[in-house]
This record gives structure tokens, sequence and C-alpha cells, in this order.
């Protein structure tokens, strides 16, 4: 690459570069691993990202189509509603584009003069000076001119550049301070929106410009309200740059003071009526019921939490929610069909679309490592699925585990969805999956089994989900080869 190419380098950060080349952001960090792409201080220069995706084709993005997909699927239809951002911000990118077109103009007259000075002044340097010098001076004119007639940057910088400006004109990249965590808000989603999509907990209730929770400080940047907000800040806030992140949307790149959720002792209580949307038969005996809270009562929760359910006829029961907090609306259940059991009864036998069910929670401390960039092991018996379909479809929106493998031991009740755990497959390079048959597989076996597929286990988070009798073995069977117990994440789903 030429030293012309070169001067269009700018840092990217990951996510940026991942999207440039249409890879997810955990097959970058495999190949940063790997010591086949530099980074400065977390960031990738452009021409280091054409020399290590040499091949690829910067129009297409079959796999990072895939994987968005995948994402928006455990998202819902609250994104793909919202696909273009607002007129406003659209204006104001294009301009702030047409500005940097205009300096880089500029930029390139400046060098183009200089360049002929310099040319110039080797000539003037050539015919002044003795034999010698001309030895000199004819060569470095001749590399000179060949240097300015030579190609412009090469179409595969080219691809890049326009996609970087398209990418620019469509989406805004934040980062959250202090720290490193950084995520795209796309169309005219709101900041919060964008954050949670992303699997990244930010303090929040009401989603409505209400309660103030969200409120963050604006470093660098311009923010855009797209939604109204009766929420007043103090004259100071108002002077630091404080803004609502469920009220608002990204107008440019920006830098935020934020507080990020560290652990479910920073997320309160919350009791919420939502309405049953959906109840869908997985079987003879398993049910996948779809919640769907008010708009303005959203229930904030970490991917693995459970609740309290409490349906009409008064029978409870603490469940594991099935679905992704980036989805904070939405929830799914897995409900097993127990004669014995009030709430599942009535789940199977009477509860409809429209009747009202309470939830109290969150509850519970299974969740994802917070800043763990460790592989992914995950280990599900029966319908300890449920938690552990929350936690994956978190750790695909944050995209930092290198891989991520489930074993899903099933019983009678099979493999409810199989189909779900084999589309993850088809769709991520960075994902595997082993359905195994309990019947036949002695209580030790599949952690023979997870040994043998992985050699070196120290690398890897393991997370379980099952009944107390499966959590003992697990336990025993892992404190036996010295696994590390603070890489080990275990919750009771009987
Ligand atoms: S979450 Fe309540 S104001 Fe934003």
């Amino acid at each position: 690459m030429s030293d012309q190419e070169s001067n269009v380098a700018q840092l990217l950060s990951l996510s940026r570069a991942a999207r440039l080349v249409g890879v997810s952001r955990g097959a970058l960090q495999k190949k940063i691993k790997n010591g086949e792409l530099p980074t400065f201080e977390g960031m990738v220069k452009p021409e280091d990202l054409v020399r290590a995706y040499p091949d690829t084709q910067l129009e297409d993005n079959t796999a990072l189509e895939r994987f968005s997909r995948i994402k928006d699927e455990a998202f819902n239809l609250r994104v793909r509603e919202r696909l273009l951002p607002e007129p406003e911000v659209l204006v104001e990118r294009l301009a702030g584009l047409g500005r940097e077109l205009a300096q880089t103009k500029a930029l390139v007259e400046r060098y183009k003069t200089v360049t002929e000075w310099l040319y110039d002044k080797f000539s003037e340097f050539e015919k002044s000076g003795g034999r010698e010098i001309m030895g000199v001076m004819g060569p470095l004119k001749l590399w000179l001119r060949h240097e300015l007639e030579k190609e412009t940057p090469s179409d595969y910088l080219q691809s890049y550049l326009v996609k970087d400006s398209f990418l620019r004109l469509m989406t805004a990249h934040i980062r959250l301070l202090p720290g490193r965590r950084e995520f795209f808000v796309e169309g005219s989603d709101t900041i919060l929106d964008a954050a949670l999509r992303a699997g990244i907990s930010l303090p929040y209730r009401c989603s409505n410009g209400i309660c103030g929770l969200c409120k963050a400080k604006v470093v660098s940047g311009k923010t855009l309200p797209v939604r109204h907000s009766d929420y007043s800040f103090s004259e100071v806030e108002k002077n630091q740059g404080y803004v609502l992140l469920c009220s608002h949307t990204a107008v440019s790149d920006l830098e935020i003071e934020a507080a990020v959720i560290g652990g479910a002792q920073d997320i309160p209580e919350q009791q919420i009526a939502a309405r049953v949307k959906k109840i869908e038969r997985l079987g003879e005996n398993m049910a996948l019921l779809h919640l769907q809270t008010p708009r303005t009562k959203r229930l904030q929760f970490l991917a693995g939490q459970s609740v309290l359910l409490e349906t009409g006829n008064g029978a409870e029961a603490e469940l594991p929610v099935a679905s992704c907090p980036c989805d904070d609306r939405n929830l799914q259940f897995h409900i097993q069909r127990f004669s014995d059991n009030r709430l599942s009864d009535y789940v199977f036998r009477k509860l409809k679309n429209g009747d009202i069910v309470t939830l109290t929670g969150p509850k519970g401390e299974f969740a994802l490592h917070e800043d763990s960039t460790h592989s992914q092991i995950y280990l599900a018996y029966d319908t300890g699925f449920a938690p552990i379909k929350s936690l994956i479809e978190n750790a695909m929106a944050r995209d930092v585990a290198d891989t991520m493998h489930l074993y899903w031991v099933a019983g009678k009740e099979g493999h409810y969805l199989n189909n779900l755990c084999r589309a993850w497959t088809d769709a991520l390079d960075n994902f595997q999956y082993t359905p195994v048959v309990a019947e036949t597989a002695e209580a030790t076996q599949v952690l023979e089994q997870i040994q043998a597929d992985h050699a070196d286990l120290s690398g890897y988070d393991i997370y379980v989900a099952g009944p107390a009798s499966c959590l003992t073995v697990v336990k025993e069977f892992l404190r036996n080869i010295n696994f590390p117990e603070n890489q080990l994440v275990m919750t009771r789903v009987e």
C-alpha cells in the first residue's frame, strides 16, 4: 500500500472495523488474539484492516447480516420499525460529511502545491549542483513524478471509504465513559434502546422521559430529542450537557459519561401488570408464554434472572425469563405442564390472549460475567434452557465472546426449541450446539464430552442451569479437574 493510501488512515474502533469488513466483533477479536491484526489502544488502522481481510468484498455483508438478523429477532420488531434516522439527523450528518470533504479537498490542494514546489526546488538544486548532486536529484525527481502519476487509491480502499461514509450517515458510534463499552445507534433509535440492543445495561425505569433515571452527561457530540419528556434538569445539569438517554437519539458520534449496571444489586424490584400476547404450544407438555408489558413500564432485568409470575387464579411461580433484556417489553417464559402446579395448570387450561399476569422481580444472580471476554460454555438441563437462552441472546448482543458452545441435555420433553439452536449455529461461525438425550446420558457423560471437546477449560466461563441434583454433579466434576470456581455460574431450575 502506498503512502498516499496510508494518509487516509484514521483509527477505527473494533465495532466500526467489524462492520466495515462485515464480520462480528468476536471474529475480529480472534484475529487480534492470533496476532493477525495489530491494535493501538484498542483501535485498528484501516490499512491493517484491509491487510487482515484482503479477500473480503466490502459489498458482501452476508455474515454480518445473518448475525444482525439473529440479534434483531431477539430484539423483536422495535428496531426494524425505525430503520432510517430522523430527517434532521440525516441533514446534520450530511452537512458534517460535506464539511469533512471540503477540508480533505483543501488539504489535498495544499499537498499538491507543496509537492510541486518541492519538485521545482529539486530542479533548482540539480541545476546549481555538480555531477554528484545531479546523480541524486535525477532519480529523486523521477521517483516523485512516478508517485504523483500513480493511480488513486485502490478500488478496495475506495470501497472502504465509501462504505465508511455510508455507515457514518446511517449510524452513530457511542463510547461510554469511563471504560471502553461502545455501541451504535441505528435509525432513529433512542440511545437507551440502542444500548439495550447491544446488551449494555444502563440505569432506567420509565423509558418515557419522566423518572430521570437514565440521565447522562454528553461529553462530546450532538444529540436530538425524539420523544417528549416531562423531566426538568437543574441549570447546572443543563450547562453540563445532561440529556435523557430514553428520549434522545445521536446526531453525531458521542462520548457519554454514564453509570453501567454492575450487577443484580443495582436493579430495583419492580411490579408490572403484563398482558398475554401469545401462548405457543411447543409439544404436548411445553408452552411458550409471550407477555408484553405496558410501553411505559418495561421490565428492567439482567439476562438469566427470574421473576415471580402471578395469574388470575392467584397461582404464582418463580420462573426464569427466557428472552433477552435487549427487548425489555416482550418477555418469554417456558412453561412445563405439571398437574400438581397451579400456575402451570392454569396456563395450559385457562390462560388466554389479553389476560393480565403480574410480574414481580427481577430475582436471582444468574447473569453473564460483566467484563469477561472468555469463551463460553452453556450447559442446560431440560427447561434450564430458558435462562440459558436469555444469556446466549445477551452474549450475542454484546458480541465479545470468542466462541460459544451450548450443550442441552433434554429428557422427555425433548429439545423443544431445537430449530432455534440450529439457526444460531447456521448464523454464527463461533457458535456450536450439541443436543444430548438425557436417557442415554450418565450424569457425568456430558461433562466428559465437554472436557473432550475443549482440551483446556481454563479459558472458559461455564454457565449451568438445571435441577439441584445436576448442579451438584457439575460442581463436583469441575472441582475435581481444578476448574476455577469464579468461572462457574449456576442456577437452579426444577
Ligand atoms: S428512563 Fe425514565 S426518564 Fe428515561
